[in-house]
């Protein structure tokens, strides 16, 4: 199969010229590339430039559009049962998610709802919620376990995010969360749920090959540093690449252990602190700050600009949940990002694309438009990429295209 994008008015390529993500001033670089086609075979990117049309092409005229990579979301908990607007109303009257956590709200809420649903129904609902995400432009994205907090509730999870992985156009990383909160009828011996994890839960996820990467809820209330420690040890026995929940709710020392670790990402990082910054900054360690929360927390949001001037690589995601970010769409993202943690639109670009796939570590694959990379793009209605997140409620994307082949919206 061949196609030619023909007469953009621009590409924003966001290549990390021969590196796998992008790093503080480097953020700023969008790649600009105009007076190009894009010619595509098999899928993969053959050419960036005047292309002469070989035989049996598709031509797709993109005059007076803008091509950018398809964004990539490396941070959901997609797969969940209910909803929570309650909280939502909670906290708007003055209580805190801490609070709610711990009067067995919160997470736990959504626990007891996704253990009462069945797995074809969990799989249904979030067959709809990827079907937006693509509609808005998530070409690949990451899903996370973590509502079911039991052997056979996790598992029930992680294969429903296996099926979505074979079925949906998006590309799909799996993570084990199991760790996310420490379940209730565990409350009394947290020990033998984290030797449930280690013991039970990864070996199999193993065998099975049901995940990628494992991640950990280090922060406050949660599991401490020490625990995350021996959870993301026995991940490693069991293959799976790190990533770590730290300092949503306090600064205690996760990212430190990400970076000793060599986690792929460290994600959410609002209470942050300097000499964190710093460490984070001189390691490979993505920073995948998630803009959503802190607006429905009413909470601190993650200050990007000292990361971004502190030479780390940030990447955007949505952070997908029913408790703090009931957000699907990577334009409201990129949107909430320069309005809230100061970062450039072209930061922002760059945070949703290259760097948010080298959060999953598919940067090498995904994430760019550069020879060689899947086609995986998003034909822009506008002649400057700033209209995605200035006018984030209007779709402009006309057409997503998925590993080379050309998908309609509007
Ligand atoms: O990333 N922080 C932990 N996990 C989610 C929240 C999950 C929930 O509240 O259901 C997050 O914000
Ligand atoms: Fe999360």
């Amino acid at each position: 199969m061949r196609l030619i994008l023909k007469n953009p008015v621009g590409i924003a390529t966001c290549s990390a010229n021969g590196k796998l993500s992008k790093k503080g001033s480097e953020m700023s670089d969008v790649g600009m590339v105009t007076g190009a086609d894009i010619y595509i075979e098999n899928g993969i990117i053959r050419e960036i430039g005047k292309v002469e049309v070989p035989p049996d092409c598709e031509i797709l005229d993109v005059s007076g559009k803008t091509i950018v990579p398809g964004f990539v979301d490396p941070h959901t908990h997609a797969i969940f049962g209910g909803t929570r607007e309650r909280e939502f109303a909670m906290r708007a009257r003055g209580m805190t998610y801490s609070q709610i956590a711990a009067a067995g709200g919160g997470i736990l809420d959504t626990v007891s709802k996704t253990r009462e649903t069945p797995k074809s129904k969990l799989r249904s609902q979030a067959a709809k919620r990827i079907d937006r995400m693509l509609s808005w432009g998530t070409t690949a994205l990451e899903i996370k376990s973590g509502y079911g907090l039991d052997f056979k509730n996790e598992i029930k999870l992680l294969e429903a995010a296996n099926e979505l992985r074979e079925e949906s156009i998006p590309d799909i990383v799996v993570t084990f969360l199991g760790a996310h909160a420490i379940p209730p009828e565990h409350k009394n011996d947290r020990e033998t749920y984290i030797k449930i994890l280690t013991d039970e839960l990864l070996p199999y996820i193993q065998k099975k090959s049901l995940a990628q990467f494992c991640d950990v809820f280090c922060d406050e209330g949660f599991f401490t540093v020490d625990e995350a420690r021996r959870i993301l040890a026995a991940s490693r026995v069991a293959g799976l690449k790190v990533k770590m929940h730290a300092d949503e709710l306090s600064s205690n020392g996760g990212v430190n252990l990400a970076v000793e670790l060599e986690a792929v990402s460290v994600d959410h990082l609002e209470n942050i602190s300097a000499e964190e910054i710093k460490a984070l900054g001189g390691s490979d360690t993505v920073a995948v700050i998630l803009p959503a929360v802190a607006a429905y927390l009413r909470g601190r949001p993650a200050p990007a600009r000292e990361l971004i001037d502190g030479g780390c690589a940030v990447a955007l995601a949505s952070d997908l949940n029913p408790g703090t970010s009931m957000v699907d769409n990577m334009q409201t993202v990129m949107f909430l990002a320069v309005s809230l943690n100061r970062m450039t639109v072209e930061e922002s670009l760059n945070a949703a694309t290259i760097n948010a796939a080298a959060a999953l570590g598919l940067s090498d694959r995904l994430g760019s438009i550069e020879v060689g990379k899947q086609a995986d793009m998003l034909i822009v209605d506008a002649d400057d990429f700033s209209y995605l997140p200035y006018h984030f409620t209007e779709n402009r994307i006309t057409n997503v295209v998925k590993n080379g082949t050309v998908l309609e919206f509007s």
